[in-house]
């Protein structure tokens, strides 16, 4: 239904044009391109949908959360208005960390990381041009600590030695704190390639277009339900070296310079954020959903 506009729906329904406004915004935004991953939430999904193989066709169930916790437990369903790319047919999924999200022994690291199911570190999301859709918002009910550096959505390399692209919160560890309330955008060598305030109440929307022949990366943003906008880019990235995406959250400990295996990290952890409109385009011929 998200590939047909409001309008011809109500024409072909022959219903009057005096729908209610909240109808018009909560239509999803047309996706003009072939979708490569599909990341959004059928409506009416249930959590045990994302525990195991025999149900799960989104994410893989096993990768990438903490061992004694299960999806079920880790995502959430919230309220609220549906993101740009989402409409009445998906609803978001919030990602939450609590002191058992230790993946393997990373003692260092609180995450919990939605990968697709069908993305493989050879495979579709690393070739041509692709853009990665997300839209993000937050849950005041279960902060981010930008004293803490967070990476929420990335690209690893297949040799996991480095991120081609990483969207980030937080107080970068290194940096200056100065935009630790932003969302940051940068390459593999921690290059910033675009930042924006991170917003307390309303939808934020991203889409990176990766042009792998041309190494070249384009951003787009918007905010609420309005359409993206390009924000930064072509500029040259090296996003050689194949890999998988992962979108959620990985909050780094301060005070380490071991931060995967040690450093501090607070406990009672109740921290979320939301995702919506997870989709991963082919943008083969210049084709980006707006
Ligand atoms: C945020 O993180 C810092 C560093 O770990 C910690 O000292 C502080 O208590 C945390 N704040 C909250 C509200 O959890």
């Amino acid at each position: 239904m998200y590939t047909r506009s409001l309008t011809a729906i109500l024409l072909t329904t022959g219903t009057a044009l005096a729908a209610p406004a909240t109808v018009a915004a909560r239509q999803a935004a047309d996706i003009t391109c072939p979708i490569v991953f599909d990341g959004r939430i059928p409506t009416g999904t249930e959590l045990t949908y994302f525990d195991t193989y025999a149900t799960n066709q989104i994410y893989n169930p096993d990768y990438v959360k903490g061992n004694d916790i299960k999806w079920s437990e880790i995502l959430k369903f919230p309220t609220g208005e549906a993101a740009r790319f989402d409409g009445t047919d998906h609803v978001p999924v919030e990602v939450t960390l609590s002191d058992k999200s230790i993946f393997q022994k990373q003692n260092g690291f609180r995450r919990a990381g939605l990968q697709f199911l069908k993305d493989a570190a050879d495979g579709p999301g690393t070739t041509g041009v692709k853009t990665l859709h997300w839209s993000v918002k937050q849950d005041a009910a279960r902060p981010l600590n930008l004293t803490h550096e967070y990476l929420n959505v990335w690209h690893e390399a297949a040799d996991y030695s480095s991120n081609q692209i990483q969207f980030q919160a937080g107080q970068i560890i290194g940096k200056s704190a100065a935009d630790k309330n932003n969302f940051k955008i940068l390459d593999r060598s921690g290059k910033s390639l675009y930042s924006v305030a991170i917003d307390k109440t309303q939808w934020q929307n991203f889409a990176v277009k990766l042009d792998y022949p041309k190494n070249q990366v384009q951003i787009y943003y918007s905010v609420g339900q309005a359409a993206l906008k390009s924000v930064a880019g072509p500029t040259s990235v090296n996003i050689a070296g194949g890999g998988q995406f992962q979108l959620g959250l990985l909050k780094k400990p301060t005070g380490s310079n071991d931060v995967v295996n040690s450093g501090y990290q607070s406990k009672n952890l109740n921290e979320g954020q939301i995702y919506g409109g997870v989709f991963l385009e082919d943008s083969a011929d210049g084709c980006v959903s707006l």
